[in-house]
């Protein structure tokens, strides 16, 4: 009976032990004190019922050790807890280096998948077991949220920034994906499934898979066809443009680093700098460069933006990616 109506859904990530540790925990703090304060009320009532005459409670007018027992107690078993599930927060936050990076977009009302290697799902999601998995996740339209229970994980996918959840599974099998953000009429619909197979299963599946461009290869596309090429050099060999100093910043190798910008601020060059760029070129200008870039705000969608991401990301210092 028990195997129909579980009391918690699949644990299937490295996750999903620590997290249901702390949940356990919480709960059976509550069911305890809850115990404890209903049969002291109860106790209490019975032992001093007023026809039981004669005995009358001790009135204690103060009691230091009293106050700092029950002060001092729940403080520590608080503190606990807070430092206990911190850590676990910070876990979810912190990505192994070996992560695999997959992106998603949210619109209403379905998930789009992008893997590294260029195939594409909606509302499905293969992943190989025991592989620790990056998504970095936006929306098209409104806010939704990428839940899948069994992983203990869920994150809003925000339109207009980035988010990041990450997750290594530990049990193949199929398991929910929900969108956790009332986001219209159809969010109960969307919905979805994540697979999680064996890693040879996992590769015989991609080589099934009609692969697009991986996602470096896209955006390398869209950025030669945008012309993004004409003002931002890609090959540190190649620095200016026709023999002329470039309009836009060198772009190779630019990815993580740090750059200082025209008004003496300095901004790390990542994913979400690189969308801002994009579409708010002059929000950020890089010194040294005049504010001339034109906005391509409506002109790419969310996934092509992620694209042109990940080939400004694959640029190295050595020389530009042929
Ligand atoms: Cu998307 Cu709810």
């Amino acid at each position: 009976m028990w195997k129909d109506f579980p009391l918690l859904p699949d644990s299937a990530s490295t996750m999903a032990p620590q997290v249901d540790m702390v949940w356990w925990f919480l709960v059976a703090l509550s069911v305890v004190m809850t115990v404890l304060i209903f049969a002291t009320v109860i106790a209490f009532v019975a032992y001093f019922r007023k026809k039981n005459d004669g005995r009358v409670a001790t009135q204690i007018e103060g009691s230091t050790q009293l106050e700092v027992l029950w002060s001092a107690l729940p403080f520590v078993i608080l503190m606990g807890l807070f430092f206990w599930g911190t850590a676990v927060y910070v876990q979810t936050q912190r990505p192994p280096e070996n992560v695999m990076d997959m992106y998603v977009v949210g619109k209403q009302w379905m998930w789009k998948i992008q893997h590294p290697t260029g195939q594409r799902e909606i509302n499905e999601m293969h992943i190989p077991v025991g592989q620790a998995i990056r998504l970095t996740m936006t929306s098209e339209d409104v806010i939704h949220s990428y839940y899948i229970p069994a992983f203990r994980t869920k994150k809003d996918a925000v339109p207009g920034r980035y988010t990041m959840q990450w997750f290594e599974a530990t049990k193949v099998g199929d398991y929910h994906l929900f969108c956790a953000e009332y986001c219209g009429t159809k969010h109960s619909q969307m919905i979805g499934t994540v697979h999680v197979m064996e890693k040879d299963a996992y590769q015989r599946w991609l080589s099934g898979v009609v692969a697009t461009d991986t996602p470096e290869a896209a955006g390398q596309k869209l950025f030669e066809g945008m012309r993004c090429a004409s003002c931002h050099p890609v090959d540190p060999a190649k620095p200016t443009i026709d023999g002329v100093a470039a309009r836009g910043p060198l772009l190779a190798g630019i990815y993580g680093k740090e750059v200082v910008l025209k008004d003496g601020g300095k901004v790390v060059v990542n994913d979400e700098y690189i969308r801002e760029s994009v579409v708010r070129p002059l929000a950020k200008v890089v010194a040294g460069f005049e504010p001339v870039m034109p906005t391509y705000d409506g002109q790419l969608s969310e996934e092509q933006i992620i694209q042109i991401a990940a080939y400004i990301k694959s640029l190295k210092d050595s020389g530009a990616k042929q």
